[in-house]
């Protein structure tokens, strides 16, 4: 089942040079293609719009600070089960928890700076390539 999914290099792991370590692991994978691909800064707006559902919660104003504190980069991937299997290459939200092998385990201690964001549904990948890559068909 061919499906979308937006991922996001957070400002974390740009700073620390790891987008050529983790697109690596995105592009090894079979079958899988990058379909849009950018570095950019994000404004509160953008920020709020993908954000929406944790409005309210503690980490949010943190979250937003940190996901603005530099420049990230975000992607379109394509293909077969890409949804389900780029979340698990990324592993769990804690990287403490996240095994050794997946994106967090290897390189995250911290919940917040997790490096790696990428869409959990259909409807969420729909919704997020919508914000981040408005001309994408
Ligand atoms: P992600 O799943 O990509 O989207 C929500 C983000 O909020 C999550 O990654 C973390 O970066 C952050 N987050 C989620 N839960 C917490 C938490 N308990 N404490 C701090 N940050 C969190």
């Amino acid at each position: 089942m061919s499906q979308r999914t937006l991922v996001l290099l957070k400002p974390d792991a740009v700073r620390r040079g790891l987008v050529g370590e983790i697109i690596g692991r995105i592009e090894r994978k079979a079958n899988w293609t990058i379909s849009a691909l950018e570095l950019r800064t994000l404004d509160r707006g953008t920020l709020e719009q993908h954000y929406a559902e944790h409005v309210g919660r503690d980490f949010y104003e943190p979250l937003m600070q940190f996901m603005s504190s530099g420049p990230i980069v975000a992607l379109v991937v394509e293909g077969e089960r890409v949804i389900e299997g780029v979340r698990a290459l990324a592993g769990p939200t804690d990287p403490i928890s996240a095994a050794p092998g997946s994106i967090r385990g290897d390189f995250g201690t911290i919940t917040r700076e997790n490096l790696i964001h990428a869409s959990d549904s259909e409807e969420s990948a729909q919704r997020e390539i919508k914000i981040f890559f408005p001309g994408l068909a």
